[in-house]
């Protein structure tokens, strides 16, 4: 399956607020429209949201009929930042919009632009399917025959251009002949783990089992989850990592019950301009998605209700990050600067 697909004129968008009951992909030919499908979740996971708002961009510069040069960039520039500030969290959208920053404002001739922005952004897609398969190979050594594995929300490859993150660390181990069972948490409010994760390990047909994110501890506890890998939206320069609201927790059970923690992302998710975690913006979304499951209201009408969508991790609860580059081992003290 395909999160996200250029098709010349278009983007077409696999609505992931659908699944797991309808497959559906919608095509996009303006980049207004992509703005709001990052905003609105249609398409969500970092790498994937990176990528989504480079296909937007190179389909706005297709759009905007203008001929002066320097108005062109202006109205580009404007549109790099209403992708920017669709969501705030995950690096790698500013790292896509600062790739294609770079072409908008050095490249002199328009259509020679157009021609850039498609090629940068179409090339973003086929590099984060070698990254994935790069940080799977990374990673798959810290995954043993037989292992019960617990992932958080979804790094797979609806989060990404495909193969995933989190994910391919574990197809990968499965593709080097071990056998690998996932537990998948529902991943509370939005339910990535139970709506994606869950989807795409099935449709994979690699063995996965549902459990509630208030599950984690006890299943650890009993000895049953022997792994924890998770994604990453943001990682600081000290390896503190941002990732989907959740995470926090299950790496402190995970630290209680000495059970190995891993961050599988690549280096697009590194912000090097922060040097703790306390930096990181985290996005808080709309009430509703914790009041409501789909269209059923769940909660009383009017209780006051929080919504951090993410959480940051410290670097001393993170066994390593695994990335495309290498893997830094315990983090904690050392960050992750050896990788650039
Ligand atoms: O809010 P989402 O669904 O965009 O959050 C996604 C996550 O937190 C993922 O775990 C992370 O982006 C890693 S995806 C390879």
């Amino acid at each position: 399956m395909n999160a996200i697909k250029w098709n010349k004129d278009s983007v077409i968008i696999l609505d992931q607020r659908r699944l797991p009951l309808d497959e559906v992909y919608n095509t996009y030919r303006n980049y207004y429209d992509i703005v709001n499908s990052i905003k609105e979740m249609e398409i969500r996971g970092a790498p994937a949201i990176g990528i989504a708002a480079a296909m937007g961009i190179a389909l706005a510069a297709k759009s905007i009929r203008e001929n002066n040069i320097n108005d062109f960039r202006a109205d580009m520039n404007e549109i790099c930042g209403l992708f920017a500030s669709a969501r705030p969290t995950a690096n790698n959208l500013f790292w896509a919009i600062k790739r294609m920053k770079k072409i908008i404002n050095s490249v002199k001739d328009i259509n020679e632009m157009r021609k850039m922005l498609e090629n940068e952004a179409v090339k973003m897609y086929s590099e984060d399917i070698e990254t994935n398969k790069k940080i799977g190979r990374n990673g798959s050594r810290f995954l043993s025959d037989g292992d019960i594995v617990m992932t958080h929300c979804n790094a797979g490859s609806l989060a990404t251009a495909g193969y995933g993150t989190a994910l391919g660390v574990i197809r990968a181990a499965i593709e080097e002949g071990k056998k690998i069972e996932v537990f998948a948490c529902e991943t509370r409010p939005y339910l990535q783990g139970a709506r994606l994760t869950a989807w795409e390990l099935q449709k994979d047909k690699i063995p996965v089992t549902l459990i509630t994110d208030n599950m984690s501890g006890h299943f650890m506890k009993e000895g049953v989850i022997r792994k924890v890998i998770v994604g990453a939206d943001r990682i600081a320069s000290n390896g503190d990592t941002a990732n989907k609201i959740g995470t926090y927790m299950h790496s402190v059970a995970a630290k209680t019950n000495n059970i190995p923690f891993y961050v599988a992302a690549p280096l697009s998710t590194i912000d090097t301009s922060l040097a703790s975690g306390e930096g990181i913006d985290i996005e808080e979304r709309s009430i509703d998605e914790v009041v409501y499951i789909r269209s059923e209201q769940i909660a009383p009408e009017g209780i006051s209700v929080r919504h951090p969508a993410f959480d940051v991790t410290p670097a001393e609860f993170i066994s390593a990050i695994i990335t495309e580059k290498g893997v830094i081992e315990n983090p904690a003290g050392k960050g992750v600067k050896e990788l650039f």
